[in-house]
């Protein structure tokens, strides 16, 4: 069964739980947390950004168990990149994911987005994630080898949300 899920915009508490759900992940490694980390301090600060970083997280029982971060591209008209997306390991595979997903098109949409692009690894511990976007209506649109690091290339996908319909959010 899945779990009762809340979706909404994190609050500035809600950093640590961020950065724990990042470490909980075990393909992220201890600088990809501290990324994290650093774009959480900067979407706490950031004041009057042309493209401000965005979060949105998922709730279960209270407890913050799953986040995106994902903001305008900058030099675009419409085009969104989705930068994180992660779900508490032990929780994933359970629709958490999914929901944060479609619920930051319908937030990307609203906004005026007409795309969402996403960079990720070619690795094999990679697969799942590489089939979770195509699950989720994603389109590989190019892959660049050796791109992160010798023998680890870019993969980067893509989805039209032309034809989204708006929807109410998981939680409104
Ligand atoms: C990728 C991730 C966000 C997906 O979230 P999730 O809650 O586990 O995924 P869901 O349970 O919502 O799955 C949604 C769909 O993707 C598919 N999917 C998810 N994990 C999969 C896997 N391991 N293998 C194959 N398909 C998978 C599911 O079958 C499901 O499809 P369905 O609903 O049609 O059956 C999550 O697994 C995660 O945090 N992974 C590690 C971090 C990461 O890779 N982040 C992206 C890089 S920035």
């Amino acid at each position: 069964m899945e779990p009762e899920i809340e979706i909404h915009i994190p609050s500035v508490l809600d950093g640590q739980d961020i950065v724990r759900v990042a470490g909980s992940t075990p393909l992220f490694t201890a600088e990809e947390v501290g990324t994290v980390k650093e774009i959480w301090q900067e979407y706490i600060q950031q004041d009057d950004e042309e493209d401000p970083y965005l979060f949105l997280a998922a709730y279960h029982e209270g407890q913050l168990v799953g986040f995106t971060c994902f903001g305008h591209r900058s030099l675009t008209q419409s085009t969104y990149l989705l930068y994180w997306i992660a779900v508490e390991n032990s929780l994933r595979n359970m629709g958490i994911g999914r929901k944060l997903l479609n619920d930051t098109e319908q937030i990307v949409k609203r906004m005026g987005g007409t795309q969402i692009v996403i960079e990720t690894s070619d690795e094999p511990t990679y697969e799942p994630t590489r089939k979770f976007y195509t699950r989720l209506g994603y389109t590989e649109a190019g892959a660049i080898p050796d791109f992160y690091k010798a023998g680890e290339g870019l993969v980067i996908y893509f989805k039209d949300l032309n034809g989204l319909n708006i929807k109410n959010l998981s939680t409104p």
